[in-house]
């Protein structure tokens, strides 16, 4: 674990650790990222498909953590999507694997000091609304934030952003409407929802569950949320879709597994691939 995690005291260092980052980065591409993507649980293969693509090992990042988790490949890959230079996490870093909010947030300090005006942030959720199935993809709407604490937690940096930050529209509305949009044009259905993000590790009992549904969520992770938050504050507009890889505890009569939740991920891809091609390119200005 790096220093960004030990408190108050570093955060103030955030910024200047970003542009060193950031400085690294542009040292071994010549792409100018507009448009950032982080690929979540078992999406990440979309990466294996951009034009003249340069991947940097998260290891090779300064200030960035290593990602842990069966199923993130774990680099930043620079490239193009249909001639839109991109910047595509490949792998993400999750709280529950012992990061800080700050070290789980981090890179995308580094995508919007890179250049990206626009992220698309993808995960893997159970699906809490009952008209969804496994293999749905579903456009966030909004997000309910069930981590207990905030990435802006602590010194505001106002080089980053301001101290209090509007939350009202974290999901951009042109976006939406975009994605919803182009998957009509490919005759992919979207759901639309809200997110909740929990801790995790451990999947949610079915009484979480029926609290989530009750709170108004329709779907359930454990990220996208710290990093929708901290892209706001740096004012990047943010696209959420979550693919709907189970439905969640106490839904079904069976146990959730991992294993399940990556396969679904695979099951989707190409559908999922197309729908990014097509999406990524409007969301430059
Ligand atoms: N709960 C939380 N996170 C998840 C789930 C789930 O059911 N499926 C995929 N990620």
């Amino acid at each position: 674990m790096s220093d960004l995690s030990v408190g108050a005291e570093a955060i103030g260092g955030v910024f200047e650790k970003a542009e060193h980052a950031m400085r690294t980065v542009r040292a071994r591409t010549q792409v100018e990222p507009r448009v950032g993507l982080v690929l979540g649980s078992g999406l990440g293969g979309f990466a294996d498909e951009l034009g003249d693509a340069t991947a940097l090992p998260y290891g090779e990042i300064p200030g960035f953590a290593r990602s842990t988790v069966e199923g993130h490949a774990g680099r930043l890959v620079l490239g193009e999507v249909e001639n839109v230079p991109v910047a595509v996490m490949q792998g993400r870093f999750h709280y529950y694997e012992g990061y800080s909010f700050a070290e789980v947030t981090f890179p995308i300090r580094v995508l919007a000091l890179l250049g990206v005006r626009a992220l698309v942030l993808t995960n893997a959720a159970g699906g809490i609304n009952n008209a969804f199935s496994p293999g749905s993809l579903m456009i966030i709407t909004d997000h309910i934030n069930m981590m207990g604490a905030n990435p802006l937690r602590g010194p505001n940096d106002e080089r980053f952003g301001p101290r209090f930050p509007d939350m009202s529209e974290v999901y951009d509305l042109e976006f939406q409407r975009i994605a919803t949009e182009e998957a009509r044009a490919l005759g992919i259905e979207l759901r639309h929802g809200v997110y909740a993000a929990m801790c995790g590790p451990s999947y949610e009992t079915p009484a979480e569950i029926r609290m989530l549904r009750i709170l108004g969520a329709d779907a359930v992770g454990m990220s996208t949320v710290p990093e929708a938050i901290v892209a706001r504050h740096m004012g990047v507009r943010v696209l959420g879709i979550s693919c709907i890889t189970n439905m969640a505890a106490g839904i079904l009569n069976q146990p959730i597994n991992h294993q399940e939740v990556m396969e679904m991920g695979e099951r989707v891809r190409d559908q999922f691939a197309r729908l990014l091609r097509r999406l990524v390119p409007r969301l430059v200005a």
